[in-house]
């Protein structure tokens, strides 16, 4: 299954193709629910229109014989708080469009749902039309406490409306099938103004900031002990020495955490406040073994922002910069086209 592109309805690809619990990520940008044909907006990169008019998608949705027919399949799914979910929103919403819509969505969530590995996340990218009945309809299927994010993606530079804020983001829902989900942190750079407010102090190696070596709750184990006269357990704390610290300064991350401490006050990275002044000691992150900052849930390229941040041409959130009508090569001319960079965030995080 390497590179391998199926072209057809998903529903069909999904049970006529795809293993239960053998895929590690999913990303769906499905129709909005928008209430636009996109039939005849697809033009080439220089703005006219295709030779080849491809049929791109049909966002309209009306309560018919399919909707049912999604709707009953639901119901037979096996799945039954999905399908309580959507039983529910049919008798507030009524059968209309919103509900034709929805409807198409819960039996393919259901499907999703079944192909993810324990491991796996999954990633819905929609706009703020029909987001809130998605995040219900995700609940329902995947269990609201497998709910991880709504990120917030900055989609356009403005759009301007006097009547109301510009809408200008879409929003993006992160699940994921089980506790045994995997997740891995992805940085970005600092500001320069952050890099100038924190790392002010120097030593031999390099420009630092005193962060600290504990973090919040009390524990039982070695973590939680004295170590050479601080008692973190009194501070309704704990030991916990970040992992890549101890990698970039080449101590071995396996070992306890009292021995841990150890090896870096050897290396003389740790300073001490006076025993018995209530303060912990505090370790010397370093700017140049710094990872980052770790990304957050909004996701916003900022135009203009070149040259503000620490060790980068780029401006703020460039990498998922929005695509821009004009001299953009990414830009294929497909109207809801979404942006490399925001799948490689994805990807990388998971
Ligand atoms: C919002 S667009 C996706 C844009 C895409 N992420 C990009 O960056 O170009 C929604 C896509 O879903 C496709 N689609 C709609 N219903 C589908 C279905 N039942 N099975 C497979 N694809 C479907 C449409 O053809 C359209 O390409």
């Amino acid at each position: 299954m390497t590179n391998r592109l199926f072209y057809g309805d998903n529903l069909d690809v999904l049970r006529e193709h795809v293993a239960s619990e053998s895929v590690d990520l999913v990303y769906l940008d499905p129709p909005f629910n928008s209430n636009a044909n996109y039939n005849i907006l697809f033009k080439s990169p220089a703005g006219t229109q295709a030779d080849a008019q491809i049929e791109a998608f049909e966002d309209t949705w009306h309560w018919n014989d399919t909707a049912e027919d999604a709707f009953d399949q639901v119901a037979r799914s096996g799945n039954s708080k999905a399908f309580d979910l959507l039983n529910a929103m049919r008798s507030f919403l009524g059968e209309n469009d919103v509900m034709a819509y929805l409807s198409m969505m819960a039996i393919r969530l259901v499907e999703l749902h079944r192909v993810l590995k324990p491991t796996g996340s999954l990633y819905l990218h929609c706009d703020p039309t029909a987001s809130h009945y998605l995040k219900l309809l995700l609940d329902g299927v995947f269990g609201a406490d497998n709910w991880l994010n709504e990120v917030i993606w900055r989609r356009t530079g403005s759009h301007n409306n006097a009547k109301r804020f510009g809408p200008v983001h879409d929003v993006i829902h992160f699940y994921r099938k089980s506790a045994a989900y995997r997740h891995r942190p992805v940085f970005r750079p600092y500001t320069r103004g952050h890099v100038e407010s924190y790392f002010k102090k120097e030593d031999r190696r390099g420009y630092f900031w005193t962060n600290s070596i504990h973090g919040a709750g009390t524990r039982n184990g070695e973590s939680g002990k004295v170590w050479r006269g601080y008692d973190p357990t009194a501070a309704k704390r704990h030991w916990a020495v970040p992992s890549d610290l101890v990698t970039a300064l080449g101590v071995d991350p396996d070992l306890p955490q009292h021995a841990k401490l150890d090896a870096l006050a050897d290396l003389g990275v740790i300073d001490f406040p006076p025993v018995g002044s209530g303060a912990l000691p505090t370790y010397r992150q370093y700017l140049d073994r710094s990872p980052g900052l770790l990304l957050q849930d909004i996701w916003a390229y900022q135009p203009h922002t070149r040259g503000t941040l620490h060790g980068s041409q780029e401006g703020i959130d460039e990498d998922v910069r929005w695509l821009t009508a004009q001299g953009d090569e990414e830009r294929l001319g497909y109207p809801t086209q979404k942006p490399i960079g925001l799948l490689e965030r994805i990807i990388a995080a998971s």
